[in-house]
């Protein structure tokens, strides 16, 4: 079966069958991308103005937290910000409303994180090996323990000429840990209480963090791995959306510029098939509990 899981949908939101939604639900859950050509994020000739690299100057991309309204990484002159401020927040309005049609299920248990806006081509672009996100990976955060919940996210491709964002999906996620679990090295004594107290995480990184983040290096540092799924591109045209859970779907970006990015923080509890999370996954090979 195909990884991407297309949906007929134009607008943000509104109704959406009831069969339809536990389908597009089974479909996430089981690692697809949920990719809908249909739907576009319009953005007005003014707003546009904002789709060059010059916004964020060194940084990688514009940064927009919901909760507080507070932007960052962006070089926009003082007056700007309210503008790009309101293009953050609709965008962020936008996906929260399409998720509530999407994926009803999760209610309580879907928690809106930050947005981001990226003008910088992905292509070419020097980075360390563990920022290099035109590798295969899946996504762990080394300062943010995630606690077990799972990263959901929404992007759009607002590319103003019309260029895809190109994007390469590898095998499935127990295929993943199971090739790499025997390789990644269980934390050392104190290792996890010392990176909190030397601020390198923001909270003590959970077990399951551990190694979510040592399957992240270890994908990225396998080249024969990166060899073997050269060829398993797929283009997100200029105007389309797609949803996945990058916790689990093994996803490079290869190319492509101006992309507006929602995350969401997602319960394992709330899910159809909870099986199915990497929690779950990791659990079920190191044979305890993990968060
Ligand atoms: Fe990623």
């Amino acid at each position: 079966m195909s990884a991407i899981h297309p949906i007929a949908l134009s607008t943000w939101g509104g109704t959406f069958p009831a069969t339809e939604q536990a389908i597009a639900t089974d479909a996430l859950e089981a690692g697809h991308v949920l990719f809908l050509p249909d739907l576009r994020f319009g953005l007005s000739d003014a707003e546009r103005a904002y789709l060059t690299p010059e916004i964020v100057g060194r940084s990688k991309n514009v940064s927009y937290d919901p909760a507080n309204g507070k932007i960052g990484g962006t070089t926009v002159a003082a007056l700007k910000v309210n503008e790009l401020r309101a293009l953050m927040d609709r965008f962020a309005t936008s996906t929260r409303n399409l998720l509530a049609a999407l994926l009803p299920t999760y209610g309580a248990g879907l928690h809106q994180a930050k947005t981001s806006l990226r003008p910088v081509e992905v292509a070419g672009r020097v980075q360390s090996w563990r920022k290099d996100d035109t590798r295969l990976h899946v996504d762990s955060f080394p300062s943010q323990p995630s606690n077990g919940k799972r990263i959901l996210r929404v992007f759009s491709n607002v590319n103003p000429t019309g260029r895809a964002r190109v994007w390469k999906v590898g095998e499935p996620f127990e295929s993943v840990a199971r090739r790499y679990w025997p390789k990644l090295r269980a934390p050392l004594p104190g290792e996890r209480g010392l990176l909190a107290a030397v601020r390198v995480t923001k909270a003590v990184r959970t077990r399951y963090d551990h190694y979510m983040l040592k399957l992240h290096d270890a994908m990225k540092l396998d080249p024969e791995y990166q060899a073997r799924f050269s060829a398993a591109t797929h283009p997100f045209p200029a105007n389309s959306t797609w949803v996945c859970f990058t916790d689990q779907v093994s996803h490079a970006a290869v190319s492509g510029a101006h992309q507006l990015e929602q995350t969401f923080w997602v319960d394992v509890s709330v899910l159809r098939n909870p099986a199915s999370a990497p929690l779950r996954v990791l659990e079920t090979l190191a044979g305890r509990k993990l968060a």
